[in-house]
């Protein structure tokens, strides 16, 4: 039997009702099988920062480090909620996180499963990813601010490229267009304006390219991307992007294939150097929180990666296959957030009882 340590990060709002769910679908999935959870759970986020004021403690960070990956809901309180103005649990936690685990390959696909509404009248075929860079660029934290408060405010958030950091990610969505039937690339990025990031993403698109002659590369401008996404995202393939473009392009990617609440990422560290992070895109939803209206499906799907990227993929595709037969039998009527994890643990296709 091999053990995998998962480190649990339920979170606020929706995050536990969510990630109670995928931890189901996960025991579900893996019952009978030789592989075995092992769990430890940690209470971080608001709700914890309004009990103690701590946000990330050394010594848990430590802890969590010596799992294997790290299934994560959502933190986060009431947006403006004045308590929580010092505690910057985004910067803090969720990025900390990211930052300090390497986690430089955020991989948010976008798929159109059958009997799903897209918010497009007439999406076509969706099936892409995108590889939205995830430890530079404008969320480097390299900023700050001159004459606070004052009319002479002077705020910066200066963007941090490296030649390195942009290589590698590059290089790992060559890697999965590879993997990928249509072998398309799309890279994103603001080049004729930014300029100086500009030029090294594209020396090094260009450079990387010529040891992947079988995938077919192309560009876009952000702007331009987004016109594309909603006029014609069938003829996306996989989208490799700066980390403050990929946030947004990927909440659109959300609407396009059939909301938030489907809407699934990991945030990994291809080397294994340090645990990698799966998690819905939706945030701890506090205006639904605590009532099983969340739908975990983004939660379910974002386990799957974490299937997939450690190296279970047979186990994933089921749990793929469970989400694909529930969305497609949906009816119009909401479910509780178990309701539809229990739908999805009756479809997981070779149940053992
Ligand atoms: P949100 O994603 O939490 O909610 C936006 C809307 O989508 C709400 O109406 C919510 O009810 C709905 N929604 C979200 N997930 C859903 C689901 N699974 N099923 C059904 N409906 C769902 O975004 P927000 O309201 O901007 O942010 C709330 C809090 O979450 C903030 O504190 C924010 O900073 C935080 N946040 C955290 C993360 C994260 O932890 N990764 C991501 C985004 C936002
Ligand atoms: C996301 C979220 C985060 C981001 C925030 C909450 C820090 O929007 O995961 O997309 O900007 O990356
Ligand atoms: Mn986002």
């Amino acid at each position: 039997t091999r053990t995998i340590k998962l480190a649990v990060i339920p979170g606020d709002g929706i995050g536990p009702e969510v990630v109670a769910e995928a931890n189901r679908v996960l025991d579900a999935v893996l019952t009978g099988g030789d592989v075995a959870l092992e769990r430890t759970e940690f209470r971080l986020g608001a709700e914890r920062f309004l009990a103690t004021g701590e946000t990330l403690p050394a010594a848990e960070q430590a802890a969590i480090a010596e799992h294997d990956a790290i299934l994560f809901g959502a933190v986060g309180g009431v947006p403006g909620d004045p308590r929580l103005k010092d505690a910057n649990i985004e910067r803090g936690l969720l990025l900390k996180l990211r930052f300090d685990f390497d986690h430089y390959a955020n991989v948010r696909p976008c798929t159109l499963f059958p009997g799903v509404v897209s918010a497009l009248a007439d999406p076509g075929a969706v099936d892409f990813v995108v590889v939205r860079e995830g430890t530079e660029g404008p969320y480097a934290g390299n900023g700050g601010t001159l004459r606070a408060g004052t009319p002479g405010e002077v705020a910066t958030e200066v963007s941090v490229n490296t030649a390195h950091g942009i290589e590698r990610v590059v290089r790992y969505a060559f890697e999965t267009a590879r993997e990928r039937p249509r072998r398309k690339l799309t890279w994103v990025h603001k080049t004729n304006v930014l300029t100086h990031a500009g030029a090294v993403w594209q020396r090094l698109v260009q450079s990387i390219s010529a040891e992947f002659p079988e995938i077919a590369v192309d560009y876009m401008h952000i702007d331009a991307a987004t016109i594309f996404m909603v006029q014609d995202p069938s003829r996306f393939d996989v989208i490799v992007t700066d980390n403050l473009f990929g946030d947004i392009l990927t909440d659109l990617a959300g609407a396009i294939g059939g909301g938030i609440g489907l809407a699934a990422s990991g945030n990994i560290n291809p080397e294994g150097a340090f645990p990698s992070m799966f998690e819905p895109v939706h945030g701890s939803a506090p205006d639904i929180a605590g009532q099983q209206k969340a739908d975990p499906t983004a939660a379910i799907l974002s386990a799957a990666i974490m299937l997939d990227h450690l190296g279970l993929p047979g186990e994933a595709e089921r749990v793929r296959a469970g989400v694909r037969a529930d969305l497609a039998a949906r009816g119009a009527e909401p479910r509780a957030t178990a309701a539809i994890g229990d739908a999805i643990i009756a479809a997981l296709p070779g149940r053992r009882a």
